[in-house]
């Protein structure tokens, strides 16, 4: 391929129009001056397949997400290590007539951990809150940087067991055990933690958990939403006003993709620049939908008055 040809760099989804990552990797690329664009491509499930041979020949990679981030695994040539362990991919290189599979939500976890909060899991104990596939990823990542324990409450305990019992397996040198999400266990598990990360959709659109055990959580605790949307949750607001540390979900977003992009290219993106766009087009999309409610309760008002 020639030098300069521009190649092509996507992300696919169903739905993907909401997805923040044109508009973030496409200010990075900008800045580098690097042969790249990158764009959002909707993939329906049924036609993840037909698309790996069709359209996904003209890139040179793409981040997968949701629905698509297990469904993509037995498509693909080869996996990294931890997409292995993770058992999904957010991230794909094609490499000659090959499709390679990575997962860099879990690294990009660790790398936001400690950027925005200097902290390193090694040695500290964990409580993620949820069981599913972003506790699957955090869950390997943090055991492979030396996590002392892990404990894993969700609603559905099975689940959480499911999850346990599979990763222990798998990487032996971190305890994970799986607890409900309330009661007497959750609360010694938080007497003892260091960090506490909600995974659960509980924050998504400003939900909250009702009634959760707050004062039973180890002084000092670092608390952790990967949710990016309010920044501050109500989970992390909360934890805030008793005094704990918060890291914010808007981290993780930046530093999954600036890893993506250095697989793709091989070049260091400016994650600060990153981080700015995401939270600018964050900022004017919760205005905008602020101004859409705004007009929704004013119209009716509109519609008494006349
Ligand atoms: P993701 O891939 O984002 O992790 P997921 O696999 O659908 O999404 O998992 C969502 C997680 O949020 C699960 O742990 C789920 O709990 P269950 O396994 O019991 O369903 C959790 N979750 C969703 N809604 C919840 C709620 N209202 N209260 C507590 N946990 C909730």
């Amino acid at each position: 391929m020639p030098k300069n040809k521009v190649q092509s760099l996507a992300v696919i989804g169903d739905p993907i129009s909401h997805s923040l990552s044109p508009a973030m990797q496409n200010a990075a690329i900008q800045k580098l001056k690097a042969p790249y664009r990158f764009r959002a491509i909707r993939v329906h499930p049924e036609q993840l397949a037909r698309f790996l041979k069709g359209p996904a020949q003209k890139l040179a990679g793409f981040n997968v997400t949701l629905p698509h981030k297990e469904a993509i695994v037995p498509l693909l040539d080869r996996l990294a290590y931890e997409a292995k362990l993770i058992g999904a991919v957010n991230t794909v290189l094609r490499r000659g007539d090959e499709w390679i599979g990575f997962n860099t939500d879990g690294a990009g976890y660790l790398m936001s951990l400690q950027a925005d909060r200097q902290f390193s899991p090694r040695g500290k104990r964990v409580v993620i809150l949820g069981a599913g596939g972003a506790a699957r990823a955090l869950a390997v990542a943090l055991a492979l940087a030396h996590a002392k324990s892990i404990t894993v409450a969700n609603r559905t305990v099975k689940r959480a067991e499911q999850l346990a019992k599979e990763l222990s397996f798998r990487l032996r040198g971190t305890p994970l055990r799986a607890i409900p999400l309330g009661g007497a266990k959750l609360e010694a598990a938080l007497r003892d933690c260091h960090l506490l990360i909600n995974t659960t959709r509980v924050g998504l659109g400003g939900s909250s958990f009702q009634d959760f055990p707050w004062t039973k959580l180890r002084r000092g605790a670092l608390v952790s939403d990967i949710v990016y949307s309010p920044r501050v949750t109500p989970f992390l607001k909360a934890a805030r006003r008793r005094g704990h540390p918060i890291h914010t979900g808007e981290g993780m977003l930046v530093f999954q993709g600036a890893l993506a992009f250095e697989i793709w290219s091989g070049l260091k993106p400016d994650v600060r620049l990153m981080r700015r766009e995401l939270l600018r087009r964050l900022r004017e999309r919760e205005l905008r939908d602020k101004s859409k409610d705004r007009g929704k309760r004013s119209a009716p008002r509109g519609r008494r008055k006349k």
